[in-house]
């Protein structure tokens, strides 16, 4: 079974950070490592105890003096967007009808399905994304392809093939009962195999019919274990459409809450003009926001309220939503949530940055025992970063005096370039880990 020491500034949560010191909230091992085997993680802790527990002929990864992370996880984004991120001047619908709809029907081609969903996974490998909730197109052979990119890189993701049946060209729409039997299908093919979890995917509620929106119910009954995803209030005209389409719900939440849709396994992407109703339903299902900043910047959507559902008790996670969001970069993400935030008053710590987009994402999708953080037995999947990867970064660095103030510098400045290496079940996946020595003490 293979065996690897991977050495450097090791950082992993523990818990929520409660404030911008609250140091009980992670562990930090300044000469660290993390001793992996077979695809898990054995023990983390400081090198020099690691490296006794190991033996003196293992394999050493010496990442110093990069920062070693569990892997960053991804809760929202589409792979058939791949190729339509920075899609000029439209809001939602406009930007859904002119550019998206148009682009997601090339996934039709099994070929050209498969050939983005290999550039999609090198995509958020290179971000030091080792984990990512996605929608693929209405084509069960987008599916197909997604899965199996996974596989073969031995990711552990999340997905599933949108359903819809209105609202959209003829080419993208499924009816109410292939949306079933397709979606029924690939969860027997894929749900559970390898590292493979299944999402059932209605758009939202305006590409889905009441009769559609009923068969996502009875999946969802027959399937508890997979995951639920579809979007909620991110845009004025969406919200007016959506609630005209379903008269007889309360607002935007009822309707996927008259269907049953909503529990501890449903990520609603956006959630910006809730109500503190609906945040409140949300909190009581145990239904996940999902925080898209970019996304929300780049459509003119608006600003999510992250304070709203800490107060009312609601789960929210946060996600790039590529390719309405322009950066497949969780670092990138963080540095426009902490704006978004900032713009509203409110107040997004590094250290509580740096939770979301590993054990907090995790605790989202209910991995946090294989994800997520470094914990013994946990899964190998493990990101370093180099805070000096640019010039810039560099420069600012030589100012910079703890911990703390290095996250912030990662999450304002850093993007891909400073992924140094990114590990999958304990594979080295860029090949950039060439400090890797065999050492006998
Ligand atoms: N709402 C329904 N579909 C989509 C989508 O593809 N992207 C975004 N941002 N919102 C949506
Ligand atoms: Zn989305």
């Amino acid at each position: 079974m293979s065996e690897r020491l991977i050495r450097g500034r090791v950082l992993t949560f523990v818990a929520e950070p409660q404030g911008i010191d609250d140091t009980a909230s992670y562990r930090y091992f300044e000469d660290g490592a993390v001793f992996v085997r077979g695809g898990k993680v054995v023990e983390t802790g400081n090198y020099a105890d690691i490296r006794k527990l190991a033996g003196a002929e293992v394999e050493v990864a010496d990442h110093r003096p990069n920062l070693v992370l569990p892997g960053l996880i991804d809760t929202h984004l589409h792979f058939p967007q791949t190729q339509a991120i920075a899609s000029y001047g439209a809001q939602l619908l406009e930007w859904l009808n002119t550019y998206v709809f148009v682009e997601e029907q090339k996934f039709s081609r099994p070929a050209h399905a498969a050939a983005v969903a290999d550039r999609f996974m090198d995509e958020l490998l290179s971000n030091g994304t080792t984990t990512a909730v996605a929608y693929c197109s209405v084509h069960p052979e987008s599916v197909d392809a997604y899965f199996s990119a996974a596989e073969a890189r031995g990711m552990r993701m999340i997905g599933g093939k949108v359903m819809m049946d209105r609202n959209a060209p003829d080419a993208l729409r499924d009816t109410p009962q292939q949306g079933y039997d397709e979606t029924k299908r690939l969860i027997e093919k894929w749900h559970g195999r390898g590292r493979a979890h299944y999402a059932i995917s209605p758009r939202f509620a305006i590409t889905s019919t009441p009769e559609q929106l009923e068969m996502s119910q009875a999946l969802v009954a027959e399937h508890p274990s997979c995951y639920v995803q579809t979007h909620l209030s991110e845009n004025r005209d969406e919200i007016a459409f959506a609630t005209s389409l379903y008269p007889e719900a309360k607002d935007y939440t009822d309707i996927y809450a008259r269907y049953g849709l909503l529990n501890d396994r449903m990520l609603l992407g956006h959630c910006i003009y809730l109500s503190d109703r609906e945040v409140s339903v949300l909190a009581e299902t145990g239904a996940v926001g999902v925080f898209c900043p970019t996304s929300n910047l780049f459509l003119g959507s608006g600003l999510f309220d992250r304070d709203r559902f800490d107060r009312l008790g609601a789960r929210w996670s946060v996600a790039t939503d590529v390719g309405g969001g322009t950066s497949f970069s969780m670092l990138e993400t963080m540095d426009e949530a902490y704006k978004v935030l900032h713009l509203q008053g409110q107040r997004l710590t590094p250290f509580s940055s740096f939770y979301r987009m590993t054990l907090g994402n995790a605790r989202a999708v209910g991995l946090e025992n294989h994800i997520g953080s470094l914990h013994s037995g946990a899964d190998a999947d493990i990101v370093v970063l180099d805070s000096n990867a640019k010039s810039a970064m560099e420069y600012r660095m030589r100012t910079a005096t703890s911990l703390l103030e290095e996250l912030f510098i990662l999450q304002t400045m850093g993007d891909d370039r400073c992924v140094a290496e990114v590990y999958v079940a304990g594979k080295a996946m860029k090949g950039k880990g060439k400090a890797v020595e065999k050492r006998v003490l």
